[in-house]
């Protein structure tokens, strides 16, 4: 059992449990000194650019991550070659489909799904990350706009049945990237996966990169719920032994 925490991916050292800690919340609102960062990410299917907000000293939910960018590509080359996509069986093409993101940090994924799907996206995370998604979100609001796709914001906690009740359940495909990392979340996610999808047929795409091999206790749990296939697997970089993985995950009836 002692490997059980071996470090198998050089992300880890990205995710300490320091990190973790809900640094006794600054906001996006505070007058302290913060470090800020613009990123822009040009997408070929629609040309035109998204600019991300970075805070990087406020902790995990401020930045971008690897995984994030996974999805960003597969998304942009759908809408560029729908049928040769991995993301064929979750996306159709021509519908205004409504997206719900889970722990979006920055929000690139979602405002991404919104400019290149035509989608009305719901980005969502811990209530104070919540102020720098809307910011994103109106930095980009043009670009979601000329596609005929809108982005909202909304706290949502996993595991807190009463937030999925405040944000509803009339969702066509719900996302998620890099939301596996800390065990103490494992729980909470699953539940709220479960009131999302259990009895309805949508899906919940997740883009994971592999850090410990307790996730493996994740997967595990998540399966006694969920059918879970692999779309889409990245090459290794950074030195990792593992590339990002896209899962479908569709409720057991
Ligand atoms: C590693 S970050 C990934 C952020 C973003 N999805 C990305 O890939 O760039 C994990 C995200 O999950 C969010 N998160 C952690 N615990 C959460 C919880 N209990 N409820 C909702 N979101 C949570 C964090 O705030 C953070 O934004």
């Amino acid at each position: 059992m002692e490997d059980e925490d071996e470090e198998i991916n050089p992300f880890k050292s990205l995710l300490t449990d320091e990190d973790d800690t809900p640094i006794t919340f600054k906001t996006v609102q505070d007058d302290s000194p913060r470090q800020e960062s613009l990123q822009k990410h040009f997408l070929r299917s629609v040309q035109s650019t998204v600019t991300i907000r970075q805070l990087p000293s406020y902790g995990i939910s401020f930045q971008l991550w690897p995984t994030a960018t996974t999805l960003v590509s597969l998304l942009d080359n759908h809408r560029i070659n729908p049928t040769n996509s991995p993301l064929s069986t979750v996306f159709a093409i021509g519908a205004q489909l409504r997206i719900l993101e889970l722990g979006s940090g920055t929000g690139i994924v979602g405002i991404v799904a919104a400019a290149t799907l035509g989608s009305d996206v719901t980005l969502t995370d811990l209530p104070h990350v919540v102020p720098n998604l809307k910011f994103n979100a109106e930095a980009n609001a043009a670009v979601v706009g000329s596609s005929g796709g809108t982005v909202t914001s909304a706290p949502l906690r996993w595991g807190h049945a009463a937030d999925v009740e405040m944000i509803g359940r009339e969702f066509d495909v719900i996302v998620a990237s890099d939301v596996v990392y800390h065990d103490h979340l494992y729980e909470p996610l699953i539940e709220t996966l479960r009131l999302l999808l259990i009895g309805k047929k949508i899906v919940f795409l997740m883009a994971h990169t592999k850090r410990w091999k307790k996730e493996s206790v994740f997967f595990n749990k998540a399966r006694k719920h969920f059918l879970i296939d692999v779309l889409h697997v990245d090459a290794p970089c950074n030195g990792s032994r593992v590339g990002v993985v896209v899962y479908r995950f569709v409720g057991k009836s």
